[in-house]
């Protein structure tokens, strides 16, 4: 099938969303790019234009834990609790990062691929089954040599970080049981477009798939999605749980339901992103606007969760540290260091009440009701937020 690219938003000059600056690099060149998001129309598969070498994105300074949210750790949970009632021998997880989801398991029964060896080495400690290498055909077959075929292999948010899709499914291919399931959960694009929320582009973020176009990538190496969840993980996640076409499990209609959603409202269609590109400028011409607003009036505004979504927003919409006092961020790893290209400083965890806080920026907007929860008291004394979805806004619950 012939590849015809289209490009429809520009997010302009980037760093990479992950790359915390350490404070005796703070005036070092960094390396940047071009984030230009692109339609094929072919396989209907949205993806970013340039790309990076997964060893430049994910190595032994990766900052991301999964388990310093509860909603992550407690939504991974209930998946293993389900799992575990199918009895399965085996699972694995590629991008098992610290183990918040096989940590729910016997050791014996799961193997976790984390190439982030910093992260990995959490689960080795603990004595997990991990693998500090990237997903592929060849490390399929090394692992299937020592344990033999896998009856579930479960992956979050991260195939549509690895740019050889074809590469990952041979790998899939090799190591999953005939009758066994393939789950992925990844951002919907369907949500993203509804909320506007662009910051799901960012250099590690490849691929946002929708059902149109991870259905067509899986076609082509006989395996098919028989039933999605829509979940409200991250902004807005599918649950894809994906067969080999060979085994005969009954479609669900969950399927043709939301491929009836993405078809209804445009999927398949080049107008409707252009449609939310314009969206987008108008929401960074907002976003703008509120933060000059609090400058104006000399507000004190700090960002609540570094997120490498923020990184993607701070430097489309030019909001950096004459804007922004501080972010504070419960990652370890993240703490005393600054955001990427705006180079707002990064603190742990703080009082928004002694701090004397006028407005949080909500760079986790997509934990919301978690930190809402958390932050009562500063809600109650008449705290504000802003956030960016479904359009620029300042909040208070
Ligand atoms: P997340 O939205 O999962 O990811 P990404 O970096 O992929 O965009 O990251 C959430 C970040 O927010 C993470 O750095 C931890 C931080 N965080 C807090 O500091 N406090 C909180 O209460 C929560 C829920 C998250």
């Amino acid at each position: 099938m012939k590849n015809t690219f289209i490009d429809f938003l520009n997010l302009g000059m980037q760093p990479l969303a992950n790359s915390y600056i350490q404070n005796k690099n703070i005036n070092k060149k960094e390396r940047k790019y071009k984030l230009i998001i692109r339609f094929n129309e072919n396989n209907k598969l949205v993806s970013i234009k340039n790309t990076f070498s997964s060893k430049d994105m994910f190595n032994d300074e990766y900052p991301y834990r999964s388990s310093t949210s509860k909603t992550m750790s407690h939504h991974l949970k209930q998946l293993a609790q389900n799992i575990k009632k199918t009895k399965p021998k085996k699972i694995l997880e590629i991008g098992s990062n610290d183990g918040c989801f096989i940590r729910n398991f016997n050791r014996k029964k799961t193997i976790g691929i984390e190439p982030c060896s910093n992260v990995e080495k959490i689960t080795k400690k603990l004595k997990y089954n991990t693998y500090p290498e990237y997903w592929s055909p060849k490390l399929a077959t090394k692992i299937l040599k020592k344990h033999k075929k896998v009856n579930i292999i479960f992956s979050s948010n991260t195939i549509s970080h690895i740019k050889n899709l074809n590469e990952v499914f041979k790998g899939i291919n090799i190591i999953l049981d005939d009758k066994g399931l393939f789950i992925i959960e990844d951002p919907s694009l369907l949500e993203c477009l509804k909320k506007n929320t662009y910051d799901q582009f960012y250099n590690e973020h490849i691929y946002i798939f929708s059902y149109l176009s991870l259905s067509n990538a899986l076609r082509k190496h006989n395996l098919e999605i028989f039933k999605i969840e829509e979940l409200k993980i991250h902004g807005g996640s599918n649950r894809y749980f994906i067969k080999k076409i060979k085994n005969n499990i009954k479609l669900h209609k969950s399927v043709n339901l939301h491929k009836y959603k993405e078809e209804k409202y445009g999927l398949n269609n080049l107008k409707t992103y252009f449609n939310f590109a314009k969206r987008v400028k108008k929401s960074k011409n907002k976003l703008l606007s509120i933060f000059k607003n609090c400058k104006k009036n000399n507000k004190k505004v700090i960002g609540y969760g570094a997120t490498a979504k923020s990184v993607t927003i701070l430097n489309y919409c030019h909001i950096d540290n004459s804007m922004i006092d501080y972010f504070i961020d419960t990652t370890f790893d993240k703490q005393n260091k600054y955001t990427p290209g705006t180079k707002i400083p990064i603190k742990k965890y703080s009082d928004l009440i002694n701090d004397k806080v006028d407005y949080v920026f909500l760079g986790a907007w997509n934990f919301k009701k978690e930190i809402f929860n958390k932050e009562k008291k500063y809600i109650m004394n008449g705290g504000k937020f802003i956030i960016h979805t479904p359009y620029p806004k300042i909040i208070s619950k």
